[in-house]
């Protein structure tokens, strides 16, 4: 049985967000930022994967809930963060996926609707390695410092949502 406070348990990290900013529009570079805001592994996954879970586990794990739902508002945060730098990049920022030139809107399937506690927090351990990966090459990749900045600062938020779901299934 899960018992922890999940007040207690820090969901972002303390450092400052850098200003949101790009020094020019790039095109590849926004639709880099559209991918990782509405793609099927995305923040808009992420929010509201998060906040299905937080509703379903309310009754059985109160606990891990309350957690979901606040690491569910760092996700927003981090999706207003490219919704902005999709716009300064140059494009217009949708809710939708694009693959080989061709768009779909994003959609409720991206979610997965496991009820098993083991399968979730697998999932969400997977999904937040993913994230940590993906971000961690742009910043590298990105010819652009303001942008890079952002990318570099969302990953540590990551990579402390990484350690989070690997203690909680490691006190299961
Ligand atoms: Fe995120
Ligand atoms: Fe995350």
């Amino acid at each position: 049985m899960l018992s922890f406070n999940p007040d207690s348990i820090a969901v972002a990290l303390k450092d400052p967000y850098p200003p949101i900013a790009a020094t020019r529009p790039n095109s590849a570079y926004a639709q880099m930022m559209s991918n990782n805001l509405a793609a099927i592994n995305s923040e808009m996954t992420a929010i509201n994967q998060y906040l299905y879970q937080s509703w379903i586990l309310k009754e059985s794990c109160p606990q891990l809930s309350t957690l979901l739902l606040r690491i569910s508002q760092v996700e927003m945060r981090h999706f207003n963060t490219f919704g902005q730098l999709v716009f300064l990049l140059g494009k217009l920022p949708k809710y939708q996926v694009s693959q080989n030139c061709q768009c779909a809107p994003w959609n409720a399937n991206m979610i997965n609707y496991t009820q098993d506690l083991h399968s979730l927090l697998h999932a969400n351990l997977s999904a937040e390695k993913h994230a940590v990966e993906i971000y961690t090459k742009q910043a590298q990749s990105v010819q652009d410092p303001c942008v890079s900045a952002s990318l570099a600062r969302i990953v540590k938020d990551e990579q402390l949502h990484v350690k989070i779901f690997e203690d909680i299934l490691c006190s299961l």
